[in-house]
């Protein structure tokens, strides 16, 4: 059995898959531990909208295929509120295009991609500990079938999401983390039902924030904003429907198609970023240093943005013989977090109810809204980082 990798990856989520299959290009092999089961990674529902950059990456590096064939390239987003509906023209303002894709189809890619070369993967593993990580071998260990296993590397990174334990291998007196939870949650739904609209509908009303997403010709996403301690099991369907159509409802007399709700579940929501997200040879990426609350669907894409950064730099480490760019990754890569972290925050801030809001704060809120669907500069904002800034 193997006991060396040149990068042992934390993690088989959007990041972890996707630096091991990006490393594997570059010629740098790489192992991925992951603690849950394939069958429940290739399952959770989580992301659904990929950016242009995320596209375009999965594109060039041979995984978007069926991503082209069963992704949706949507062209706009529409903000609703005062019962009018108002669009945000993506391509036209920027050139750039988002599609729906869902998150777990994007997992399922990388697992065959990796498969298809041989690359390793382990599931169900636990006690995940890493050591040493201010020497030039660290070590990862960890139980795997009952059996512990040690395995040293040149570099650990740490694609673990919020849960993980790799952030806190960075030591606390050097690690700062900045952090806001938010009062409300949101209630997600799948729905087997046709689209009731051709581009995502994010709606403000006076109930409440919804959201209307799609994953298929045949299945539709939708999410409500809750109080994130709700339990999604005691809600009836009826009661579902019920916030759903008031909070979109329209003057044109356009109304959201009912069908068969076959999931239910409740996410709350917060802003956190860990600093820095590196410390001798352990690296974060995604979730592991950082959240996003989901209204400006960046979560993923920002874990998708920092692997890719960190594959070239290990590529310059390893090929180029510098490790500049990797001495700079938690600088470069907070630049793209900060920006993202604004962005969503005012989206949240703008779309959801705010209980703590006075009256005089809720007026801002709705001009806000009327200056973003009516000043060409407004909506370009919007649109810029909604489609994702250059990652570049
Ligand atoms: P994760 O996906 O969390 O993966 C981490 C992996 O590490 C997991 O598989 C976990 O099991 C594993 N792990 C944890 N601890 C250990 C351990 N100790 N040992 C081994 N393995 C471990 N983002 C978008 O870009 N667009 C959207 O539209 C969007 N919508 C969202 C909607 C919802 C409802 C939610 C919840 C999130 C949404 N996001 C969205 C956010 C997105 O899903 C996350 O940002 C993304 O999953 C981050 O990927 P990651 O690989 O960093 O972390
Ligand atoms: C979806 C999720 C988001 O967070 C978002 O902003 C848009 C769409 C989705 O799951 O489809």
């Amino acid at each position: 059995m193997r006991t060396h990798y040149p990068v042992v990856i934390v993690g088989a989520g959007p990041a972890g898959l996707l630096l091991s299959h990006l490393l594997h290009l570059q010629g740098i092999e790489s192992i991925v531990l992951e603690s849950r089961s394939r069958e429940a990674v290739e399952s959770t529902i989580r992301a659904g909208v990929l950016e242009q950059g995320t596209m375009d990456i999965l594109n060039e590096t041979g995984v978007g295929e069926r991503m082209r064939r069963e992704g949706a390239v949507h062209h706009g987003i529409e903000l609703a509120f005062g019962g009018a509906r108002h669009r945000i023209a993506l391509t036209e303002l920027t050139g750039r295009a988002i599609t729906v894709y869902a998150q777990h189809e994007v997992i399922k890619d990388l697992i065959a991609a990796r498969e298809a070369v041989q690359g390793e993967i382990l599931f169900d593993v636990s006690d995940v500990s890493v050591h040493d990580v201010d020497s030039a071998q660290p070590s990862v260990q960890f139980v795997v079938d009952g059996q512990t296993r040690r395995l040293t590397c040149d570099f650990i990174a740490g694609c673990d999401g919020f849960h993980g334990v790799c952030r806190e291998a960075i030591p606390s007196d050097v690690r700062e983390e900045y952090q806001r939870v938010y009062p409300f949650g949101w209630f997600g739904v799948l729905v087997e039902a046709p689209p009731s609209s051709d581009e995502l509908i994010y709606a403000a009303h006076e109930r409440g924030f919804a959201l209307i997403s799609t994953r298929s010709p045949m299945v539709q996403r939708m999410y409500f904003q809750c109080d994130p301690s709700e339990r999604a099991e005691t809600w009836s369907d009826e009661r579902i429907w019920h916030e759903l159509h008031t909070r979109t409802e329209s003057d044109d007399g356009w109304r959201l198609k009912e069908g068969r709700i076959f999931q239910k579940n409740v996410v709350a929501m917060r802003s956190f970023v860990a600093t820095p997200m590196q410390h001798g040879r352990l690296f974060l990426a995604g979730d592991a240093a950082h959240i996003v609350p989901p209204t400006g669907a960046k979560g993923m894409n920002l874990a998708v943005a920092d692997v890719w950064r960190l594959a070239r730099a290990l590529d310059d480490f390893y090929h180029r013989d510098t490790e500049d760019a990797l001495k700079g990754y938690s600088a470069a890569a907070l630049k793209r977090i900060w920006r993202a972290e604004h962005f969503s925050y005012w989206m949240t801030r703008m779309l959801h109810r705010l209980d703590d809001a006075s009256p005089f704060e809720q007026k801002m809120q709705r001009a806000e809204l009327e200056y973003v669907v009516s000043s060409r500069a407004a909506s370009l904002t919007l649109a810029e980082n909604y489609v994702g800034l250059p990652l570049a």
